[in-house]
């Protein structure tokens, strides 16, 4: 059962009550096509997250004949880089069946990032069908902080206009570039995820996406070998800060979480290995004096960081649906167009998936 935070319980919290509007967005409804969709800030509050058991649907694809049958009607599919990503014309993902579902989970997983082009059915559909479409992937994670549409929590925007931003921006960085995979804090965190933008600017806003199995291997076999005998503590802590300083809306829905996942995740599909240390979410590496936790963390993300040769930017188009698989995959949003205070407005569908799985067998997790 979820209970409802007062406004002087809010107040406990020092969040200015400027911040607590219940929908602080301002926009007239009917100026905008996806008015529905804009972000709430319900004070609605959630118990912890329970475990589930999960079971990827990409598993299913892998006994099919050809499990890129879900492409037989694309006009283009070309890759965007060859470690990462490809870009796909001509197939409606509206009216993807079961089996196709279960075909595009084992596609994502093999490239990364797979990028649909022109979607206005799939987006057009509206939130109810989001659901539905991610409920066939895992459990639809409900974001602790962020805002939703109204009566659609597991819908997770992001929000950029005139007037406010809604947004995990660190405003006294000199780069808005933070690598990092969606909410790694959680213990069971997310794997095929869904994003599209509902409005975007007209140059900008663009988003980077990395491979992680690609970093990986360009690490030496023993550097590797001792990676995978290493976990790390991944926090919420910070995010939930963050809101309760009075930014993005100023909630927390549900408590922070800490978490130790293994440093080299395998996936359960395709049985790859990678690099699982984000600079957003992980903190320390479980059993390391601190300057060696500190130093091995920024070795990896400045690696990251500079891996160019592992990346791919995203240039987004009206209609353009991203389907990305968080385990195998970092990636950081793009803010250089907020002098033009056009609106970005995003959702993400970001179902759950396995507790990572260490690459090294037998790995203590605790
Ligand atoms: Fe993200």
């Amino acid at each position: 059962m979820s209970q409802t935070i007062t406004e002087t319980q809010v107040e406990t919290d020092k969040i200015p009550a400027t911040l607590i509007l219940k929908n602080p967005v301002q926009t007239t409804p009917d100026e905008y096509k996806y008015s529905n969709l804009l972000p709430h800030f319900s004070q609605d509050t959630y118990p912890p997250l329970t475990p589930f058991s999960h079971s990827d649907p990409g598993l299913r694809a892998l006994d099919h004949p050809d499990p890129r049958t879900f492409l037989r009607n694309a006009t283009s599919v070309v890759e965007l880089t060859p470690r990462l990503g490809t870009e796909v014309h001509g197939v409606n993902l509206a009216t993807l069946d079961s089996d196709g579902r279960d075909q595009l989970a084992l596609e994502v997983a093999r490239r990364g990032l797979v990028v649909f082009r022109d979607q206005h059915e799939f987006i057009d559909r509206g939130p109810e069908f989001y659901k539905q479409w991610g409920s066939h992937f895992g459990r639809l994670h409900i974001h602790p902080t962020s805002g939703h549409p109204e009566g659609f929590p597991e819908i997770h925007l992001v929000y950029r206009d005139a007037n406010s931003t809604f947004n995990f921006e660190i405003s006294d960085s000199i780069t808005s570039t933070v690598w990092h995979t969606d909410v790694s804090y959680e213990l069971q965190p997310p794997g095929l995820t869904t994003f599209f933008l509902l409005s975007q600017p007209e140059t900008g806003g663009d988003t980077l996406f990395t491979s992680q199995v690609s970093t990986l291997k360009k690490l030496s076999a023993p550097f590797v070998a001792f990676l995978r005998t290493l976990s790390a503590v991944h926090s919420g802590v910070e995010q939930a800060n963050f809101s309760r300083s009075g930014k993005r809306g100023g909630i927390v829905r549900r408590e922070p979480v800490e978490n130790i996942h293994p440093v080299v995740r395998k996936h359960p599909v395709t049985g790859e290995e990678a690099l699982y240390v984000n600079r957003q979410f992980t903190r320390r590496i479980v059993g390391l004096k601190k300057e060696e936790s500190e130093n091995i963390l920024k070795f990896l993300y400045d690696h990251i960081d500079k891996s160019g040769d592992n990346q791919a930017r995203l240039k987004w188009q009206p209609g353009t649906v991203a389907v990305w698989d968080n385990r195998v995959t970092a990636h950081s949003a793009i803010v250089d167009y907020g002098d033009s205070k056009e609106r970005r407005h995003g959702a993400r569908i970001t179902p759950q998936a396995e507790r990572p799985i260490p690459a090294l067998e037998g790995l203590k997790l605790d």
